[in-house]
């Protein structure tokens, strides 16, 4: 499919927007179970971003899968092609010299390494958002966990469809305890730690 297709190299290196910007730029990948925390700790992380002048979006599940990826379900299949597309979106962030902060399940090692492989050393972080299943069940913010066990929705994560728990994240986060405040001052020390930002 790509035989007839020719790369325009950008006349504005990846390095030229990082200098306009003040800052790197990479991406944040947030992993964990529904209902862990990925979504509030992301957007929390990028108001303080914001505060401190980097250039920052977050990308999340429920919100993309609204548009860009409407129509892919949660087969493995579908996931699988959900975070192809979004590590693909992130790699144009991050090219565009901007901060990308994605909250996305992304269950499967395998898909999380296949995105991985899209930067450079140093670009792709990876945050586990740790929080036990119970926990999650407990919490129940959407309703989800309840209907997952009644049967209502198939292959949920974590009830019915696996969840693999990073072997090597940079960064995890307990969020089972936690305040959030706690959680993003974590991340934001760590980003600070690396010279990142
Ligand atoms: S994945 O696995 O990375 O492709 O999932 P993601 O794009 O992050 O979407 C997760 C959100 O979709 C809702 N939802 C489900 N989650 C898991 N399994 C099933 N079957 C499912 N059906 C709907 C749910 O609200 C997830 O949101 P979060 O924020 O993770 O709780």
């Amino acid at each position: 499919m790509t035989e007839h297709l020719v790369w325009h190299p950008s006349l504005v290196t990846k390095t030229d927007r990082q200098l306009l910007n003040g800052h790197k730029s990479f991406v944040l990948w947030f992993t964990g179970l529904s209902g862990s925390g990925k979504s509030t700790l992301a957007n929390e992380v990028d108001r303080q971003l914001y505060k401190l002048g980097v250039k920052s979006y977050v990308l999340d599940g429920d919100n993309i899968r609204h548009g860009l990826n409407k129509g892919l379900g949660f087969s493995q299949e579908d996931r699988i092609e959900n975070i192809r597309r979004i590590g693909e979106v992130s790699r144009l962030f991050v090219d565009s010299g901007q901060v990308v902060l994605t909250a996305f399940i992304s269950p499967l090692r395998e898909d999380r390494e296949q995105v991985r492989k899209l930067f450079e050393p140093g670009e792709f972080i990876e945050v586990f958002i740790k929080c036990p299943l119970e926990v999650c069940e407990q919490r129940d913010v959407k309703g989800l966990y309840l209907k997952a066990r009644r049967g209502e929705i198939r292959e949920f994560t974590g009830i019915s469809s696996p969840y693999e728990i990073p072997l090597k994240p940079e960064l995890i986060i307990d969020t089972a305890l936690g305040e959030v405040a706690e959680s993003a001052r974590q991340v934001i020390d760590y980003l600070r730690g690396e010279g990142l930002i």
